[in-house]
């Protein structure tokens, strides 16, 4: 079949390299896709949220089935868009991508259904949110926007001085616009980082392999919080015992959760979950495949990737093998100078062949554009180099030595990612 992918960054260059290798899979389109992505599928330039653009690129292109990878066009109903025409598509309809559009949907949702997560409360009054934090007065205290916000709507505060200014930009700034109308006030909770993705087809669920993100801009988790500046997978911290809690108190609950509210998911539902002293917590839910995650994840999974996201996509998924490769993969994400703030775009990439691509590691291009054979940096993620090994240190050491072979002007990147 010829298939779409709808999106522009490395987690999508990662799921059409994967695509690729299904004997199943025909011509792959992209749309919009970016200079490294164009190497590998056809980009078409329909932009992300044009739902009627995408449906008529689908239809026109006779796809066998769209892949939509992005968290806004799925809140908006992209995925229910295609069924409407008869188009298979991959990700859960806007009625079940509310998990993770509506922080307050999914905390009331885990409430309800006894899920662990931090413990929380929620306000569309900005002056009642800082009564609740001054008579509380225990610090850090977290305030998240209850709407998409680029990863940026959730503030840590060390004090109610940070609170207020916290609530004042995200209500009444309205710094991420209407995801600011409700905010949720939430504890702060301490422990190691997981990132579980997992297929769902409504009634089974099945964990892929696990991976932590390194969300800080700078060496020692310092800096900024970014999209994610480099992944490893497995996550050392979920052992086994881990895994097996996980599925009786989060996974299952969840899926089980989101059919009990007449919200079936399907797609890949991803786990941000906090490894605490009093057992495993939910920190956030998102409805899409993780961006850089899916760049360590997807390199191990040894079944027919069509085949799985056609089992989910017609809801038999508990009868389809889904078999991990025991190697090893890191991703490191090099970046433009100044990233997450203000950065240049239009700089020159020196070190990669003809195809974006580079020996002894693959690239996945997240913000590149290719001009006349250069390839040029088009976004603050700019690539992401990964490498498989027989264990971690081997994919890191793979990884970084095709990085150190890689230059722009200005590029910045952790030299420490999965060395914790
Ligand atoms: P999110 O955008 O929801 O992934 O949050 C960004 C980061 O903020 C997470 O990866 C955590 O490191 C941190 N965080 C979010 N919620 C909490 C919490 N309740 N307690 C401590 N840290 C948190
Ligand atoms: N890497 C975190 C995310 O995709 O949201």
């Amino acid at each position: 079949m010829d298939i779409l992918v709808v999106g522009s960054g490395g987690r999508e260059h990662a799921i059409i390299r994967k695509l690729k290798e299904s004997p199943k899979a025909n011509t792959i389109y992209c749309a919009p896709g970016n200079g490294g992505i164009s190497k590998d599928a056809v980009c078409v330039p329909v932009p992300v949220m044009d739902i009627p653009g995408m449906v008529a690129l689908a239809k026109e292109k006779k796809v066998g089935m769209v892949f939509v990878a992005p968290d806004d066009p799925l809140a908006a109903g992209m995925v229910d868009a295609m069924e409407a025409e008869g188009i298979p598509a991959f990700g859960p309809r806007a009625n079940a991508a509310i998990i993770e559009a509506s922080k307050v949907f999914s905390k009331n949702l885990m409430k309800k259904y006894g899920i662990p997560t931090a413990g929380y409360e929620v306000f569309s009054d900005p002056s009642e949110a800082a009564s609740y934090i001054e008579k509380k007065g225990s610090f850090p205290i977290v305030v998240k926007a209850d709407g998409l916000a680029l990863g940026k709507g959730v503030l840590i505060c060390q004090n109610l001085e940070e609170a207020k200014k916290a609530l004042h930009e995200i209500m009444e700034d309205k710094v991420f616009g209407a995801s600011g109308n409700q905010v949720v006030v939430e504890e702060f909770i301490t422990g190691p980082e997981v990132s579980v993705l997992a297929f769902t087809d409504g009634h089974c669920v099945k964990p892929m392999v696990s991976s932590m993100d390194h969300k800080r801009a700078l060496d020692g988790d310092k800096g900024l919080n970014t999209g994610g500046m480099g992944t490893i997978s497995p996550n050392p911290y979920y052992t086994g015992t881990v895994a097996e809690e996980c599925m009786k108190t989060i996974f299952l609950p969840t899926i089980e959760a989101m059919q009990k509210e007449g919200r079936p998911f399907k797609g890949c539902l991803y786990f941000g979950l906090m490894l605490t002293k009093g057992g495993p917590k939910v920190i956030e839910y998102n409805s899409r495949f993780g961006d850089p995650e899916t760049q360590v994840v997807l390199p191990r999974l040894k079944t027919d990737f069509v085949d799985v996201l056609m089992a989910v996509i017609e809801e038999r998924l508990e009868a389809q093998p889904v078999e991990w490769s025991e190697e090893s993969c890191a991703c490191v994400v090099m970046a433009s100078g100044g990233y997450p703030g203000k950065y240049d775009k239009g700089i020159p990439i020196e070190g990669l062949d003809e195809n974006g691509q580079i020996e002894g590691a693959t690239v996945y291009h997240a913000g590149t554009l290719c001009q006349n054979g250069q390839f040029l940096t088009n976004g603050g993620r700019v690539l992401g180099i990964t490498a498989l090994g027989n264990n971690l240190e081997e994919a890191l050491d793979k990884a970084y030595s095709a990085v150190e072979k890689i230059n722009w002007k200005d590029v910045h990147f952790r030299r420490d990612i999965g060395r914790r």
